[in-house]
């Protein structure tokens, strides 16, 4: 699989899948855990690596037996998880030490690719703590990389006053209805990788124009947005509970837009 390096010089599959409703009751965020994480089998069978999980999604136990029972390698799994920002979780460093302990168990791994922080903490003591814990498990090998979700740039100054790791990706909502350009052309100048959440949310009329845009290549909307991300820069974390529609996304790797087709998507 395609992947990008990370300002610590590690590197990342440039496609990944979103996990949110996955081992839920009617596939819904806040619905009932079941347990049943066939659609993390399949995907996994299909060469995902790439799974992003959070510690909100509640189903960081169910991930780590599935990789585990997949039979593949550790290595070859790219895990990312996510910190809250409730006092529950980050009060004190004790508590973070204790929140991405729990995190490891879960997850049933001696170490965790990427650990970010869900959202900007707003006390920037419990903002210090929290990075500080994060920066002591990568020195203990427990962690491999650290990074933020939903930051601005106002949100990474704060970091940047005491931060002795940069954070090394910031995960935001991008989508044709939302592309955050500005912004992620702030985070590729910062060298801080954006990865986007929530890429598949879209309209009828975009689909429509996407579609027109893929009849050249034989590929459909989702695949051409996927490809528009992952061609300039921006790692996606497409979550799906249908196997055509996984392999369909993963399959957005195997061509390249023209520079023209670029410029046609970045206008939507
Ligand atoms: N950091 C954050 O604050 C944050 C916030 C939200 C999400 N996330 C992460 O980002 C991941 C992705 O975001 P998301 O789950 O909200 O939304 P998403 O991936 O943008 O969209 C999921 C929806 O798109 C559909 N879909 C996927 N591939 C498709 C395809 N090829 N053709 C047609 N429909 C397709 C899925 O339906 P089917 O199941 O029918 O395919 C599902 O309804 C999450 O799962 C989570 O891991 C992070």
């Amino acid at each position: 699989m395609e992947s990008v390096q990370l300002n610590n010089g590690t590197r990342m599959p440039y496609l990944g899948t979103g996990t949110n409703t996955y081992g839920k009751k009617n596939n819904e965020y806040n619905g009932e855990l079941t347990g049943d994480f066939s659609t993390l089998r399949s995907a996994i069978e299909m060469g995902y690596r790439l799974i992003d999980t959070a510690i909100s999604y509640r189903n960081e136990a169910g991930i780590g037996k599935t990789v585990k029972e997949s039979g593949i390698d550790r290595e070859a799994f790219y895990l990312t998880t996510k910190i809250p920002t409730e006092d529950a979780y980050i009060k004190d460093k004790e508590t973070v030490r204790k929140t991405l302990n729990q995190s490891l168990i879960n997850l049933e791994t001696d170490y965790i690719d990427l650990y970010l922080i869900h959202k900007p903490i707003e006390d920037e003591e419990k903002l210090k703590i929290t990075w500080e814990v994060m920066e002591e498990f990568v020195s203990k090998g427990k962690i491999k990389t650290i990074g933020v979700s939903n930051f601005s740039n106002e949100d990474l100054e704060k970091l940047d006053k005491f931060a002795t790791i940069k954070p090394a990706v910031n995960q935001i909502k991008s989508n044709p209805t939302q592309w955050n350009n500005e912004w992620i052309k702030d985070m590729l100048d910062r060298d801080i990788r954006p990865q986007a959440w929530g890429p598949m949310k879209t309209t009828d009329q975009h689909k429509e124009y996407l579609n027109e845009i893929g009849e050249n290549y034989g590929k459909t909307w989702g695949q051409v947005l996927l490809r528009y991300q992952t061609q300039r820069g921006v790692v996606a974390i497409p979550k799906s509970h249908n196997p055509i529609n996984q392999k369909a996304n993963l399959e957005s790797l195997d061509f390249l837009l023209s520079d023209e087709d670029m410029a046609k998507v970045a206008q939507l």
